[in-house]
């Protein structure tokens, strides 16, 4: 394999960069002005290999529920199932024949202005999240080097698991640990019950839409990232 000088890596981390600069650039100063058009989105982030299983199922929950919340709010589900990300490339280190990933192109989906909160979905794989989430979340540096593009945007976190109490928990505070560093506006799920965020069930009969508890707190979830998502743009 091609060894990546440091020159390599600044060069390759420009080119990534370069298709979300402008919209970071814009996104950091102007985030006040944007709203003023009144709407704004809540983007739900589905960090499974599996396209439409439990967590996708159970963020359109989340999602369901911030659209209740005002008819200001439009939502978005996006899976990563559908993009290429590849974790090295935080570290400089670029695939085969110096390829790059999907995370050029699913980036101005999230630092977009009227993007005001983001909710995670990650599946819980032997009590952490899944591989491509924290591929995601170890990418996303590419923001954080972008003059924090994800800065005061609201976040919430989902964990599905196999078993009731198969490490949701744990599984969302090590995401948070992630946003937190991006400077993001971390919720919980709010009441009824306010813990640190949407605990789901994918074992149950029938599924996780049958997971009454874990619906709970994903309705809980989606609420409370919008309503703090409304009380911080400005408009
Ligand atoms: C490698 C692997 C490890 C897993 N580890 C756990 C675990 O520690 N706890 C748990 O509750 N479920 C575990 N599961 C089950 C998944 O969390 C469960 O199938 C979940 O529904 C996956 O999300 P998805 O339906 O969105 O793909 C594991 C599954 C896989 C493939």
């Amino acid at each position: 394999m091609k060894e990546i000088t440091r020159r390599d890596f600044v060069r390759s981390s420009m080119t990534a960069g370069t298709a979300i600069t402008a919209v970071a650039a814009s996104t950091a100063s102007s985030q006040p002005q944007a709203a003023t058009e009144g709407r704004i989105k809540i983007v739900a982030l589905s960090c499974s290999p599996r396209k439409g299983q439990g967590t996708a199922a159970s963020l359109s929950v989340c999602l369901e529920t911030a659209r209740q919340v005002s008819d200001r709010i439009d939502t978005e589900l996006i899976e990563l199932a559908e993009f290429r990300i590849n974790g090295s490339l935080a570290a400089g280190v670029a695939g085969p024949e110096g390829t790059q990933d999907d995370f050029p192109k699913l980036a101005p989906r999230l630092i977009a202005p009227e993007v005001r909160g983001i909710i995670v979905g990650t599946p819980v794989y032997f009590g952490g999240m899944s591989s491509l989430c924290k591929a995601f979340l170890d990418r996303a540096i590419l923001l954080w080097q972008k003059d924090f593009a994800l800065s005061n945007k609201v976040a919430g976190v989902l964990a599905c698991g196999g078993t009731r109490n198969g490490g949701q928990e744990v599984t969302i505070h090590a995401v948070q640990v992630s946003l937190l560093c991006q400077e993001m506006i971390l919720v919980g799920n709010g009441r009824p019950g306010p813990r640190i965020g949407a605990t789901v069930w994918s074992g149950a009969e029938g599924g996780v839409l049958k997971d009454e508890f874990g619906l709970t707190t994903a309705r809980a979830l989606g609420r409370r990232v919008a309503e703090v998502a409304l009380r911080v743009s400005v408009s």
